[in-house]
């Protein structure tokens, strides 16, 4: 069976959290080996809609598959094929990099653990600071142990929650490089972000606002669709609109 052109097709999906609708009928289309930019502003449930697309939280309605697998039946093989890297840094901080890595490999019951760390540390830069605790990197290496620890089981599908929140610029385009190095090797990654120059990198963009997808496309469509010249502009314009059509 060859496997299906998106990575992530779910339509419909809805979510209310205490008494309120935070993800409302949405449809999220992801091709393969592409990087999708996911941008809303706070509490616009990209959180939320990402936990459903891992298997972590349940829709309350909607369907689809995740790498073809479905969203609602199929969750422990979904989670196995991919990368989550929650909002929030999530490692121990009293733990070093290596041994950080080293959980997270018998946590996916890897057969060769110690080979993977190595070549994973090797691979992201790591080595040198492989026995620096978590709890002691800047706040660009937390994100790179982040990266490197969501990679470690070779997903297929990378679901990244502003992963360059707080980090400064150079390391910012030194994740954003490692982004593009890994959808060239043939990873989707759908990354959720405030930063519009992170947006412009992206290969397609979802505007979400109050729980609605406002607009999707490439740069190039949504600037033509919105008649902006920004994509700043572009983005007030549409989270207005939803605003506007708030009941
Ligand atoms: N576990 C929860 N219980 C109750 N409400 C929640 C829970 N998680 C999120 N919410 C609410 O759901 C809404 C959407 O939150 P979500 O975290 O998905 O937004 P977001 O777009 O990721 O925001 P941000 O940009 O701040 O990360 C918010 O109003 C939030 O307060
Ligand atoms: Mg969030």
């Amino acid at each position: 069976m060859s496997a299906p052109s998106y990575a992530i097709d779910v339509r419909d999906l809805s979510k209310t959290l205490e008494g309120r609708l935070v993800v409302n009928h949405v449809d999220v289309r992801v091709q393969r080996g592409k990087i999708y930019g996911f941008l809303g502003p706070n509490g616009s449930g990209k959180t939320t809609t990402i936990r459903m697309l891992c298997g972590l939280l349940t829709p309350d309605a909607g369907e689809g598959t995740c790498l073809g697998l479905d969203l609602r039946k199929d969750l422990e093989q979904i989670r196995l094929k991919v990368g989550y890297m929650t909002q929030k840094f999530s490692f121990w901080e009293d733990l070093t990099i290596e041994e950080n890595l080293n959980f997270v490999a018998s946590v996916f019951g890897m057969d060769t653990p110690k080979e993977r760390v190595r070549s994973c540390m090797e691979r992201f830069n790591l080595a040198a600071r492989a026995h620096q605790l978590a709890g002691a990197l800047s706040g660009g290496w937390k994100q790179r142990l982040a990266l490197a620890a969501c990679v470690l089981h070779e997903p297929e599908l990378l679901l990244l929650d502003e992963p360059t929140a707080g980090v400064d610029p150079k390391a910012r385009k030194e994740f954003w490089d490692e982004i593009r190095a890994l959808a060239a090797r043939g990873l989707t990654v759908l990354v959720s972000t405030h930063y519009m120059d992170e947006a412009e990198r992206c290969d397609q963009i979802l505007y979400v606002a109050y729980g609605n997808i406002m607009a999707e496309g490439t740069v190039e469509e949504i600037l033509q669709q919105s008649g902006f010249s920004s994509l700043e502009d572009s983005f007030i314009y549409y989270v207005n609109q939803a605003m506007e059509n708030q009941p």
